[in-house]
């Protein structure tokens, strides 16, 4: 158990990769913070999977894209467990559109939810981890592949997430010094709802078809990534990305 006695928030936590990561890192003893904007049901029933592991929880319905939410959300775990240890910015959305034809309120929002939310979720995770007792902490921002790899047809969140990868490096030069370590995962395609929906059968082949490992990750393949980089095994990771892709990013005709 490398998290006991630790807090953690993950943000956009009752769905998808999130909510690997809230077991994951649960299953390491963290106490653990679900936030979500909707389905209050499927946090209520994974409060009870990590009630269930032996650790404390909590779920809190927040925005990510507003600063005043966020604001409430690292108070609420500061309140509940007295200190905040990890800050998990996963939540993402995307708009499937491209350069032609995006609106900008859906640049807006990808924007606002994907890359304001983490930056502003740094801001003050990091404040807290510098003011608490032993201080320190990590960051964990959740970015892509498309971080480095462009998705035509998806620009705003590859925009969003270009600017990630900026953020985490930058925020871990000025963080370094006052012990809080800022690092990102980028997963390659994961069998979760932002990407299943609309797959058909015919889409889902050639993809699996393109990936050197022969298909997409579970979420539990990127949360497991996310409780290493967590734990004390990391700590001399920071500023990187550590890309969990099955080498998609790789892929090449040969010639
Ligand atoms: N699935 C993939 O293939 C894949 C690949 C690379 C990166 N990612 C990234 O992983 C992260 C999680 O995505 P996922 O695949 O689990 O999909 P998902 O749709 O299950 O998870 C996204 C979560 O974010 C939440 N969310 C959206 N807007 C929010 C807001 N304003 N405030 C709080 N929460 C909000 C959603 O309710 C949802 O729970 C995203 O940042 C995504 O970009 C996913």
């Amino acid at each position: 158990m490398t998290l006991s006695g630790k807090t953690a928030i993950v943000t956009g936590g009752n769905s998808g990769i999130g909510k690997a990561i809230v077991l994951a890192l649960a299953e390491q003893g963290a106490n653990v913070v679900i936030d979500y904007i909707s389905h209050p049901e499927a946090t209520e029933e994974l409060e009870r999977q990590v009630a269930a592991l032996g650790d404390k929880v909590i779920g809190v319905e927040a925005d990510v894209s507003k600063v005043d939410d966020l604001k409430r959300l690292v108070g609420a775990a500061v309140d509940a467990f007295g200190r905040l240890d990890v800050m998990v910015n996963n939540a993402g959305i995307e708009t499937r559109t491209g350069i032609l034809d995006t609106t900008e309120a859906q640049f807006e929002k990808v924007i606002a939810v994907n890359l304001k939310s983490a930056f502003f979720g740094t801001q003050m995770a990091a404040a807290q981890m510098i003011a608490q007792d032993s201080p320190g902490g990590v960051v964990i921002n959740i970015s892509s592949v498309h971080e480095e790899w462009p998705m035509p047809g998806n620009i705003a969140y590859s925009c969003s997430k270009g600017a990630m990868k900026m953020l985490t490096r930058t925020a871990a030069v000025e963080l370094g010094p006052k012990g809080v370590r800022v690092v990102g995962i980028g997963p390659g395609a994961v069998a979760t709802p932002i990407n299943t929906v609309e797959m058909t059968p015919e889409t889902l082949a050639r993809l699996n078809a393109y990936i050197p490992l022969g298909r997409m990750a579970q979420p539990e393949e990127i949360a497991s990534v996310a409780a290493f980089l967590a734990g004390p095994g990391a700590s001399y990771v920071t500023g990187a990305t550590i890309f969990a892709d099955a080498a998609i990013m790789l892929q090449s005709p040969g010639l």
